[in-house]
């Protein structure tokens, strides 16, 4: 017995070191092992086809040596974000096709860095400094016999949170495939001529982000090249009112204007205009506008496909049209809304939601109408009905988060909690007079009226008989002697 538990744990120990070696003849014969003890692999994480450089402390860009013994690791994915670089130099033919340069204080590139990177579909250079000199140059790729020097594969650049005031106007003629842009956080103030001429080239542009560039108008003639332009991102901007070269986007289906300064949606002011007709937009943010006080009749009318509406945290938002989405049909006779599935409107100024607003609530998915100052009266008594089974059916106790805060006697009860009781809420008008307290105001003239009249009757007999002679007042028998016997003494003026 013991012989046989000997030979065996011989057995297993002996396979564990053969297997060992197995792994170590593995390791030396396996080109990818290799490339690990290169340079760039010492210093970072490289595994899965995936090298992780970022956070090292890193102060040198790897040189085009080091970069070149990565080549049996197929790289594809490279993050160099958060090192400390400066300057950025070429690099060596490489798979990659994702390239992370973000927060590497990057102030300049050398031309043709990434030449021989084919495969290169995203590059990330936001959070860095370049500056207006930044040189088209820098995106030069191989000669093609259809495009000029191109990147071929570059879909998706961001040059984010730069130091851009102003692009140069040939900045991307290397990478006229790119799909997605993000100028977002640049000191760009106006769409200047260079800058509109470099952006308009990028004909296949799906994607644009122009968040915080300080921007207080869109420029004529910015979006007209853009026919597939599907998402744009204006938001946090100095935009007065809705820009009217929007029209030009015929296929846009997203639209963040987020953060700007638009008072007022009114299609009928030139200051303010509301939407152009956007067929295709399926989403349009406006949230944290700090000025947004109302939307007019009309103003959302041109978004007939709309599907996602948020319109949260505008404290001055108070007032919202009942037709603000409806959209006179050809006639003129009937009106059509938009489909809306999604309807975001949380913590502004409203006091009520028309009912006439959407056409179909039941038909949305998701809908937060939380932390609105709320008058529970009559005129929301269908929120009560209707609305408050619609929000709990979306998002279970949901309806929890509408609360009353007008009229006084209705304040801090929940819509859910009058729903629960059943409660039919009185009429209050719009100046916030209550009837039934005009009621009794009313009451109260009348009888202070009806009391008076006989008491005021009493007064002027006891005073006509002269009972108030004895403290200084006449009855005015009285006073009629006293201007007759007067009389005589003022008559000699013959
Ligand atoms: C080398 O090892 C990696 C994993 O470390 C493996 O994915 C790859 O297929 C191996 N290559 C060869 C040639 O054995
Ligand atoms: C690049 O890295 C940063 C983190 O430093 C990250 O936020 C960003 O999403 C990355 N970009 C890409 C394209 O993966
Ligand atoms: C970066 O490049 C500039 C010129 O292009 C040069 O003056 C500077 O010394 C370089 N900085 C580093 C850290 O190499
Ligand atoms: C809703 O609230 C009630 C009472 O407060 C609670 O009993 C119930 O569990 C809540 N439902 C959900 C889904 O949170």
């Amino acid at each position: 017995m013991a012989k046989v538990i000997l030979i065996f744990i011989i057995a297993v120990v002996a396979h564990g070191v053969f297997s060992l070696e197995d792994d170590t003849v593995a390791e030396v014969v396996n080109s990818t092992d290799v490339a690990m003890q290169s340079g760039i692999c010492l210093k970072c994480i490289c595994k899965d086809g995936k090298v992780d450089c970022s956070s090292q402390g890193l102060t040198t860009y790897f040189s085009k040596e080091e970069w070149a013994a990565l080549k049996d690791f197929k790289p594809t994915v490279v993050d160099m974000s958060d090192n400390s670089f400066e300057n950025i130099t070429v690099m060596a033919e490489l798979p990659i096709e994702i390239l992370n340069l973000s927060r590497c204080g990057i102030e300049s590139i050398e031309f043709a860095a990434f030449r021989d990177l084919q495969d290169m579909r995203v590059l990330d250079l936001s959070h860095n400094k370049l500056t207006s000199s930044l040189s088209p140059h820098v995106f030069e790729g191989r000669y093609s016999p259809q495009l000029y020097e191109p990147l071929m594969s570059m879909e998706v650049l961001n040059l984010g949170y730069n130091d851009l005031h102003s692009l140069n106007s040939d900045l991307f003629e290397h990478l006229s495939q790119l799909t997605v842009l993000d100028l977002s956080g640049n000191p760009m103030t106006t769409i200047d001529y260079r800058t509109l001429i470099s952006i308009s080239s990028l004909s296949l542009l799906k994607v644009l982000r122009l968040r915080s560039c300080q921007l207080t108008e869109v420029p004529e003639k910015f979006l007209h090249t853009f026919r597939n332009l599907e998402r744009l991102d204006l938001s946090d901007n100095l935009l007065a009112g809705v820009p009217e070269e929007l029209e030009e986007s015929k296929n846009l289906l997203y639209l963040n204007l987020n953060q700007n300064p638009i008072r007022e949606l009114d299609v009928n002011s030139e200051e303010y205009p509301g939407f152009p007709r956007l067929r295709k937009l399926k989403e349009l943010h406006m949230c944290n506008m700090p000025i947004l006080k109302k939307i007019g009749q009309g103003a959302l009318a041109g978004l007939e496909n709309l599907e996602k509406l948020h319109l949260s945290f505008n404290p001055q938002l108070t007032y919202i049209s009942p037709k603000a989405l409806a959209r006179p049909d050809d006639i003129g006779e009937n009106y059509d809304w938009p489909m809306v599935k999604e309807l975001y409107m949380k913590s502004n100024g409203l006091s009520e939601l028309d009912s006439r607003l959407l056409s179909r609530w039941d038909m949305l998915t998701a809908i937060d109408v939380s932390d609105n100052p709320f008058m529970c009266d009559c005129s929301t008594q269908w929120m009560v009905d209707t609305l408050v089974p619609i929000v709990d059916k979306v998002k279970p106790n949901a309806s929890k988060a509408m609360v009353c805060s007008e009229p006084e006697e209705m304040r801090g009860f929940t819509m859910r909690h009058v729903h629960d009781i059943k409660r039919t809420m009185r009429c209050v008008d719009k100046y916030g007079h209550r009837p039934e307290r005009d009621g009794a105001m009313l009451m109260g003239t009348l009888i202070g009226v009806l009391l008076a009249v006989p008491i005021m009757m009493g007064v002027i007999l006891l005073w006509k008989r002269g009972y108030f002679a004895f403290i200084g007042f006449r009855g005015p028998t009285e006073v009629s002697r006293a201007f007759y016997k007067r009389a005589p003494d003022n008559d000699n003026f013959m």
